[in-house]
């Protein structure tokens, strides 16, 4: 089945959010008169000052950060009628990072800084993720506007959220598509993307829908569906038609490239999600994704397991990564830290925000 719509979104949660880069010094000025109000009893400031803050985090996707100080102003005797109201997105919110916490935090850095390095500021970016399960890459994609493309742009998310084709996942993201869990914090998530940005759910699989979008061309595509062959194949040469020129394909977990290893080996596990290489201490990689763009590229510009490559008029050319990225604050603090230390021990990013 097929679905294609704007997500409804329900701003309760953040009604009143104006943009929140830039706006750590309000939050800590904020966050410190709370606490000092709360402490002189004076709680009708305090639960305006607290209220505030934690409005400014929920407009930047920190949720554990914003779920932290709701705790602490409710801990002080400072509450607030709409805190009620974010509980359910604040406590929601975390059930992506449980996953996304074991994915390298730092391909959220590089998907923000293509976004920089596009250069779009001026006028609507359009970007089309194919598989956004929860959403935290949308989120990501999302923060990347705010910050870098004057905060308009559109985002159409492909994704079945079904089950059906399970046997690609591992068991907990199959339970989660399966029992829903993934597509409701999906729309949840939509709830903290700001106004000028349009969400547009695709919902089906991407041998279906991406045929509906002819006519239609996107700055940037983000291939992270079905990881299997040639189903990862059939994606890129699909997106190839819908992609701008000038416009960035990307995609997740490139762990290894098809030049770097055996192709029979490759071509015999092309049906396994995941698989390790023998010798490899642990390394792993998936078979469908090596296969799928190493025959289409050859060999692209990759970053800890994200890939990138640029259309031009002559063909795909490769990307160096350069300008500024997003931190991922929409994950926990530990994430973070891990995503800094590997953009900064690499030295990819003259700056990281
Ligand atoms: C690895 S997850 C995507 C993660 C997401 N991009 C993120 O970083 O948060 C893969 C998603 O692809 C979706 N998927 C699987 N087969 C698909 C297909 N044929 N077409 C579109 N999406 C598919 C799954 O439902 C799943 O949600």
């Amino acid at each position: 089945m097929t679905a294609n719509r704007s997500v409804d979104r329900d701003k309760s949660a953040g009604e009143h959010v104006q943009a929140g880069n830039g706006r750590h010094d309000d939050l800590d000025a904020l966050t410190g008169l709370g606490r000092a109000l709360a402490a002189a009893g004076e709680i009708p400031g305090a639960v305006e000052a607290f209220h505030k803050a934690i409005l400014i985090l929920l407009d930047a996707a920190m949720f554990p950060q914003a779920k932290r100080l709701i705790d602490e102003a409710r801990s002080s005797g400072v509450d607030h009628p709409a805190f009620d109201d974010y509980k359910e997105a604040v406590d929601s919110a975390p059930v992506f990072f449980g996953f996304q916490g074991t994915h390298a935090p730092e391909r959220q850095v590089y998907m923000s800084a293509a976004v920089h390095m596009l250069g779009t500021a001026g006028r609507p970016i359009s970007i089309l993720e194919i598989g956004t399960y929860m959403g935290a890459s949308m989120i990501t994609w999302a923060r990347a506007i705010e910050r870098f493309s004057g905060g308009i742009g559109e985002i159409y998310c492909l994704d079945p959220w079904d089950g059906a084709d399970s046997a690609q996942y591992d068991d907990h993201m199959a339970e989660d598509i399966q029992s829903g869990l993934a597509y409701r914090v999906f729309q949840n998530a939509t709830r903290f993307v700001g106004d000028g940005i349009k969400v547009t759910e695709l919902r089906g699989f991407s041998d279906d829908i991406l045929p509906t979008l002819a006519g239609m061309t996107f700055d940037i595509i983000y291939v992270d569906g079905c990881h299997l062959h040639p189903e990862v194949l059939n994606d890129l040469r699909s997106a190839d038609a819908l992609l701008s020129i000038g416009g960035f394909m990307c995609g997740d977990d490139l762990e290894v490239q098809l030049h770097e290893l055996d192709r029979e080996l490759v071509e015999a596990n092309a049906r396994n999600d995941f698989v390790l290489v023998d010798g490899g201490g642990g390394l792993g990689f998936h078979p469908g994704v090596t296969l799928g763009v190493g025959t289409f590229f050859g060999p692209v510009s990759a970053f800890g397991g994200f890939w990138i490559m640029r259309k031009t008029a002559e063909g795909y050319r490769p990307v160096q990564m350069r300008g500024k990225g997003l931190l991922p604050y929409h994950w926990p603090q530990e994430f973070v830290e891990q995503a800094r230390r590997a953009v900064v021990d690499a030295g990819l990013l003259h700056e990281i925000l």
